[in-house]
This record gives C-alpha cells, structure tokens and sequence, in this order.
C-alpha cells in the first residue's frame, strides 16, 4: 500500500493525514476483495524497515493502527472476517499488541475471508525466525521447504497468487519473500489514497490473464490447467 506521503505532499499536507486517507482505501480494498471471493487478502501496513521514519510519522501510524481495529472490528466480525498479523510484536506499544491480540481472537472461527495484516513485518525477519524455530524444534530432519513453511509467520496459508503495489514503484521491498516465489505481480501506476474498485478490478483482470507455469513448458502448464 504505497503512496500516502506523496499524496498528502502534493496536497501541502502531513504525511500522517496521508495515511488517514490511506486508511479509507483501505476499507475498500477489503471490501473489494471480500465481494470478489477472495480467500486471504495480506496487507503490508508497516514495514520492519519503517520503524526508521520520523518518530513523528511512526507515531501517528501506530496510533491509527489502534484506532483501526477498533473502528472495524464490528464490520470485521459481521462479514465474517478473520483478522490475523504478522510480523515482530514486541516493538508495537502494548496497548496496540492487546488489541491485536483481542482482535485475532474474536474474528478466530470466522472464515469468509483472512485479512492478514504484515505489522512490523519483514520477508528477511520471517525466514530468518523460521530457520531459528526450525532448527530448535526439528534439527533432526531433512530441510524440505514444504516443513519449513509452517514455520513462517504466514503458516497454514496459501502462497501468494497475485501481488499488487500501487504508487508506481516495482519492488518488493522486504515483503513476503519466500511465500511470492511464484506470485504474479501488478504494479498500479496510482498513490494508495487513491486506489478504488477500479484499479483493483484492474489488477484482477491482469491476474485473470496470466498464464502460471510454476517452472513448467507453456504447453504442460495448458495441458495441467485443461
Ligand atoms: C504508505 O505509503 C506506506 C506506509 C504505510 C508505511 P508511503 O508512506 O510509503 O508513501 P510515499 O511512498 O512516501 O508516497
Ligand atoms: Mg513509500
């Protein structure tokens, strides 16, 4: 979800009213999906890396963090939305790690479709735990990276289909590394506060067309999908 700050500075104002718009689309990026039938929507809401920005800047983020869920819980629950992070907590200030934590467990048993949230997440941090845990809890065993997958935060849950990153930028940017290595990407050339059903329609129409080979010819991927 890329483009907040220039949106705001185009506009003469803060980078945090940036991120409140932001927020809006954010709804509607929900939204969309949920209408769309998808069945696990990941957002990257704040990198690792972005604990470096003004403190001011990460302040206002965390604070809206805060205000967020407990804004949309209610919608979360009545659309049957199930709320799951990822990412290191610790750093996150208390009050917001327990609303996480409130959330994640009062959306548990809801399964229309996982919002998983990447909150202090970075790719390298995940697989760097994942190695950690997998060497403390099954050093005995052969490294498959079918096993190694249930130790990365985002275990249980497919890989990435389709990755989208608005704001014109193409990179990744530390996102999910591991999980993306067959993703199909759509890069919107759109600031976040901007985004609408549109543009996401848009990136879903693109996804529609690709063929996914996973390393195979064009002609047996055709041959596997017919
Ligand atoms: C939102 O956009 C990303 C975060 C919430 C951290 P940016 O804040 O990166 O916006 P730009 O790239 O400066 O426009
Ligand atoms: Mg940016």
């Amino acid at each position: 979800m890329d483009g907040n700050g220039r949106w705001a500075e185009a506009r003469r104002l803060s980078r945090s009213e940036g991120h409140r718009m932001g927020l809006r689309a954010t709804r509607r990026t929900v939204e969309f999906f949920a209408r769309s039938g998808v069945r696990v929507l990941t957002l990257f809401a704040f990198s690792s890396e972005n604990w470096q920005r003004p403190r001011a800047e990460v302040n206002a983020l965390l604070d809206l963090f805060v205000t967020a869920i407990e804004d949309e819980l209610p919608e979360l629950l009545e659309k049957g939305i199930r709320l799951r992070f990822i990412g290191l907590r610790d750093p996150l200030p208390e009050e917001l790690q327990r609303r996480m934590a409130v959330a994640e467990a009062e959306t548990a048993v809801n399964d229309t479709m996982t919002l998983v949230v990447a909150l202090g997440y970075g790719g390298r941090w995940d697989i760097l735990q994942a190695a950690v845990r997998w060497v403390r809890e099954s050093a005995s065993a052969e490294p498959e990276p079918d096993a190694f997958d249930g130790f990365l935060s985002t275990s249980g849950l497919p890989e990435v289909d389709l990755l989208i990153r608005t704001g014109g930028e193409q990179r990744i940017s530390n996102f999910l590394l591991w999980q993306a290595a067959y993703a199909e990407f759509c890069f919107l050339d759109v600031l976040w506060p901007d985004v609408g059903d549109r543009e996401l329609q848009d990136a879903l129409n693109c996804y529609m067309h690709r063929q996914r080979r996973f390393g195979r010819t064009a002609s047996q991927a055709e041959a596997r999908n017919a």
